[in-house]
């Protein structure tokens, strides 16, 4: 069977129960709930306990994403995984995936394209079941970030702002031509790299990490980031590639009934919303309550959005990304 259209046929979340209060960082390192709440709108995140890799979380997200499509793990025919915090250096989260679902024997690999991994991974899926290669797809995103982040100080421009998580979609055949992925759009620009990045462990390097990496006023073990120089970035990008998916599809802002942006920062989103002339209701956020869950924030936001009613049939909506690479991408749906 040839699949013209794909759709989302199915959602699943995994959130750690441990809820990290900005008061709770504040021991830790010199900051404030006022400042990061300011800055960011983050009032909390999610944090592990121990033992737990991405994969883990996305065993959750994936099993509840099937429950929710109606179909079992032998459906599934590509696995694809977007992270930037894989359980280990590799193999493949997506392959150790499959092994604790217990999927057959599909093709399963990482994207690791940070913020922006979802919607690449939503985009090989969508593309490859077009093309015939499989009937249905999980793509899920897991990060854990609360075991790679510096907690003093040194390190509270990014420590304050990352959370865990993890969200999964099952995409499939839709059986309407006008309704589901109507396009997704991918970018990069790698002349960036440096701006937001991680660069132990490093292959480029021998030792791949050694004690220097972990040392001194700017550890290479934990991730970088200019953090103005990415913002100014994030609110060019992020309207210009929602304007390319909707005029791709010969559609204007005024037909977006939801916007789904990567949670990075309130204010980048509410910056990108009201340059776009988007009220309030028509962008979801969860960053308040989640932090940057960098791969996993669509699909959560998805999910959220979902089950809160502001995503029912027939309405469109765009999710969107920007992020280290710099990466940015769009996929426009309608549901
Ligand atoms: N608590 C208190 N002070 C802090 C903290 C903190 N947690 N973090 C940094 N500061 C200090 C800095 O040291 C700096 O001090 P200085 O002026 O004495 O040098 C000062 O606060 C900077 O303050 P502002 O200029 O007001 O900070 P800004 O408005 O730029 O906000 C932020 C910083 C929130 C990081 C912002 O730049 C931002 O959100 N950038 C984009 C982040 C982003 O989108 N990242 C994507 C990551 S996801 C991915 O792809 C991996």
């Amino acid at each position: 069977m040839t699949i013209e259209r794909t759709r989302i046929l199915g959602v699943g979340t995994a959130l750690p129960d441990r809820v990290v209060a900005n008061q709770d960082l504040v021991g830790r390192m010199d900051t404030s709930d006022e400042w990061i709440q300011q800055r960011t709108g983050i009032r909390e995140r999610r944090h592990v306990t121990a033992n737990c890799g991405a994969s883990d979380l996305g065993k959750i997200a994936a099993e509840e994403a099937l429950r929710s499509a109606g179909l079992r793990v032998a459906d599934i025919g590509l696995i694809v995984f977007a992270t930037l915090s894989p359980d280990i250096d590799w193999p493949a989260s997506a392959c150790l995936l499959a092994g604790k679902i217990g999927a057959g024997n599909v093709p399963a690999f990482d994207v690791r394209n940070q913020c922006s991994g979802f919607i690449y991974g939503l985009s090989c899926a969508d593309t490859l079941l077009r093309a015939g290669r499989a009937r249905y797809a999980l793509v899920v995103g897991g990060e854990i970030h609360s075991t790679g982040l510096d907690f003093t100080t040194r390190g509270r421009e990014v420590g304050v702002i990352f959370g865990d998580g993890a969200g999964a979609v099952v995409v499939g055949a839709s059986d309407r031509a006008d309704r589901g992925i109507l396009s997704t759009h991918m970018h990069a620009e790698g002349k960036y790299a440096g701006k937001l990045w991680l660069e132990a462990v490093a292959s480029r390097r021998t030792p791949r990490i050694c004690e220097q990496d972990l040392e001194g006023d700017d550890p290479a073990v934990f991730p970088r980031m200019e953090g103005k120089f990415v913002f100014r970035h994030a609110v060019t990008r992020f309207p210009e590639v929602i304007r390319e998916a909707l005029a791709a599809n010969g559609l204007g802002i005024e037909d977006l009934d939801l916007l789904v942006p990567h949670q990075a920062n309130l204010r980048i989103n509410q910056l990108v919303a009201m340059g776009l002339g988007l009220d309030e209701t028509r962008l979801v956020s969860n960053i308040e309550r989640l932090g940057n869950t960098t791969a996993a924030s669509i699909p959560i936001a998805l999910s959220e959005a979902l089950a809160d009613g502001r995503i029912a049939p027939g309405k469109v909506v765009c999710l969107a990304s920007f992020g280290a690479g710099f990466t940015w991408g769009a996929a426009l749906l309608r549901w």
